[in-house]
């Protein structure tokens, strides 16, 4: 098989090329701002994965001067016909936009759904994994691939548009069952009741699962990705008419408890106590 191209290679990039590579491929690599390779050294790639960051813009949207900068200097060295599998997560649209942008590539979603605290073993253990490509050709190329560099993931096939919504739609998902465990918790402390022990046994519906009901001493979700992520699916879907008022809601709850938390010194640690209870009451104006 010929050598695969990784550009961008940061946390994705690197789990994805490590992966690649405990798979038996070759693998080149570049990245613009780690003085890692060229892009010449992806040149005789027909498959190269596009790992770059897309932080948020203001209005929420995600940012992608990294991904047209890279698939603008993909066009100028790869041959027509290469394969360039998107795996930042990207705005919907976005990979048939660049297909038009760029038609002498071909560009899929493949999406990436890593833990970041683990990045290299949550991606070789993905639970699946998703290619949304423009041809069944184009699908066969990337699928050849990840059966190889994460073994035993059922493989889901789609349209690029539908695969970059599944990032999305899985992290909104996600957020939406953080930002209800903290609704829970507070429902459950103006009983006197705690949360951890009801937590654990809604968790064991099999159909609820256990995982994201923690409640933290910060409140809601943090990190990187869901926050903006959320964001993203929000302007978005503005964007393409569709006002996503539940979305919103759980954003702007989030935001809420978070600051509240760090107003009233994060609480007990347990996600009841003095400062779930005050940040309910504050959440309401009493305070
Ligand atoms: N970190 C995660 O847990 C995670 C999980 C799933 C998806 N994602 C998504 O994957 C994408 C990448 O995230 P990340 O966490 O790996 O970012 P990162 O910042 O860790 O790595 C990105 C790398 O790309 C390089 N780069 C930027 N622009 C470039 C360019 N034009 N050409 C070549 N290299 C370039 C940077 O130098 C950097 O090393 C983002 O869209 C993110 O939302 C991240």
């Amino acid at each position: 098989m010929s050598a695969v191209g990784v550009l961008g290679v940061g946390v994705v990039g690197g789990a994805v090329a490590a992966g690649l590579g405990r798979a038996g491929l070759e693998v080149r690599l570049y990245d613009r701002y780690r003085g890692l390779g060229r892009p010449e050294d992806l040149g005789d790639c027909p498959l190269v994965f596009l790992c770059v960051p897309t932080p948020p813009c203001a209005d929420g949207k995600a940012d992608l001067t990294e991904v047209l900068r890279a698939a603008g200097e993909l066009a100028r060295i790869l041959a027509p016909g290469s394969v360039v599998a998107v795996k930042s997560t990207v705005t919907p649209g976005t990979c048939d936009s660049l297909g038009r942008a760029f038609p002498h590539l071909r560009f899929a979603s493949v999406p990436e759904f890593l833990i970041a605290a683990r990045p290299e073993e949550s991606f070789v253990r993905a639970d699946r994994v998703v290619i949304g490509a423009p041809s069944s050709e184009v699908a066969e190329t990337v699928a050849r691939v990840m059966r190889r560099a994460v073994p035993g993931a059922p493989l889901l096939f789609l349209r690029p548009v539908e695969a970059e919504l599944v990032k999305l739609c899985s992290n909104a998902m996600l957020s939406a069952k953080v930002a209800l465990a903290n609704e829970l918790a507070q429902v459950c402390a103006a009983f006197g009741a705690e949360w951890a022990r009801v937590q654990a046994a809604v968790g064991l519906d099999r159909r609820i699962g256990p995982d994201h009901l923690t409640v933290t001493p910060a409140r809601g979700f943090g990190g990187f990705c869901l926050p903006k992520d959320l964001d993203a699916i929000v302007a978005a879907s503005r964007a393409a008419g569709y006002e996503p008022r539940v979305l919103e809601e759980i954003a702007s709850f989030n935001r809420r408890i978070r600051s509240l938390a760090r107003a009233v010194g994060n609480g007990d640690g347990n996600g009841n106590g003095s400062g779930l209870r005050q940040s309910a009451a504050l959440s309401t104006g009493e305070a």
